[in-house]
């Protein structure tokens, strides 16, 4: 696979200038949703139109992440003279860089693209290590490919117009990189003042946070071993971001995750090892910024449903990402029905419920 180059912008523009410039192409194409066509892009949208660029817009939201908008984005590229030499920039959040980058791996068999990523969460997970796809059947991500984007433009400056949940949602991936890297830096990030965002500090923090991503994904572009490593969290998060949907009390992803990394932390503690002491002031941590998702213990057999239907599951098992310690990672670990019903009865306890 091909290497991906990811930098941390201080000139936009700049940055985008190298970035096409290192390539040749025939028609350039941008990427917006609803929301990033009206507050982002006006950032570089004078730039843009120097070099002919061909705007098109698809709604905001998971919800649209669908085959219909994957249409609607191949039928533009091909109206409006898309080739296998025009290049894509997809500006906006993890649901327009995982869809735009799919229909650029797609189109013609794949033309290149670049990521200008806009929230959080798609600067320090989605929009860089080359998972691209749609929600598909009701099931999120369910088709899709990995396609590295030429580049990732990261501009931190967009974060200043993030909702605090929005912000915060990224900040769980975060905080799971921390986890999964050294003491040092999940040290920093529970240091973090959360109260009034220093985005000079924050911007320091999301660098770190994507090289640790980076890294992983060189080693496991694939994710056959050691990328396994990025879903702590996941397996129960998105068991809890599914009944979210089903009961109509829709949680934000990182949520989903900050909340999963409590339960997948406690299966750590009984299972590999990890400390205790860890394990109270990262959920001190989540509990102050993230509050709960109040579950009782009817929820238990719909919870462990859905994380049997995890993708990330062989043979009937449910496969876990747990720690020995911090930046210490035990992938392919499994537990039992018991031991996950006890993990949800450990979250109530200590989330009050
Ligand atoms: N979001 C996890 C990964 O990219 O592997």
């Amino acid at each position: 696979m091909k290497k991906q180059e990811v930098i941390l912008c201080d000139k936009l523009e700049k940055e985008l200038l190298y970035a096409m410039g290192s390539k040749s192409y025939d028609k350039l194409f941008v990427l917006t949703d609803e929301h990033t066509a009206l507050y982002c892009l006006p950032v570089i949208k004078e730039f843009l139109q120097k070099y002919h660029a061909i705007f098109m817009t698809i709604p905001a939201g998971d919800l649209n992440k669908t085959v219909e908008t994957l249409v609607n984005v191949w039928t533009q590229l091909s109206n409006k003279g898309a080739t296998r030499h025009s290049l894509l920039i997809n500006l906006g959040g993890g649901m327009t860089t995982d869809l735009g980058g799919f229909a650029a791996a797609t189109f013609k068999r794949g033309i290149r693209y670049i990521n200008i990523p806009t929230t959080l969460l798609a600067m320090v997970d989605a929009s860089v290590g080359g998972k691209t796809g749609i929600n598909f059947n009701g099931l999120k991500n369910e088709v899709g490919v990995f396609a590295l984007a030429d580049n990732v433009l990261i501009d931190t400056n967009f974060l200043k117009t993030l909702d605090r949940e929005n912000l915060f949602s990224g900040y769980a991936e975060m905080l799971k990189h921390g986890l999964i890297s050294n003491v040092k830096h999940w040290a920093e990030l529970l240091n973090f003042s959360t109260d009034e965002i220093d985005y000079v500090k924050l911007k320091v923090l999301v660098g770190k946070s994507v090289q640790i991503k980076e890294n992983i994904v060189e080693q496991d572009p694939f994710e056959q071993g050691i990328r396994k490593a990025l879903n702590l969290g996941h397996t129960v998060g998105h068991a809890f971001e599914s009944l979210s949907f089903e009961e109509n009390r829709p949680v934000l992803h990182g949520y989903a995750v900050a909340w999963g990394m409590v339960c997948e932390l406690y299966l750590s503690s009984i299972k590999t090892g990890f400390p205790a002491d860890k394990l109270r002031q990262t959920i001190y941590f989540i509990k102050e910024n993230y509050g709960c998702f109040a579950i009782d213990c009817n929820k238990y057999d719909k919870l462990y449903a859905y994380m049997l239907h995890d993708k990330k599951n062989t043979a009937g098992i449910i496969n876990f990402t747990l720690l020995k310690e911090v930046g210490d990672i035990c992938i392919n670990q499994s537990a039992d029905k018991e031991e996950i019903f006890e993990m949800f009865d450990f979250y109530r306890e200590c989330m009050g419920l």
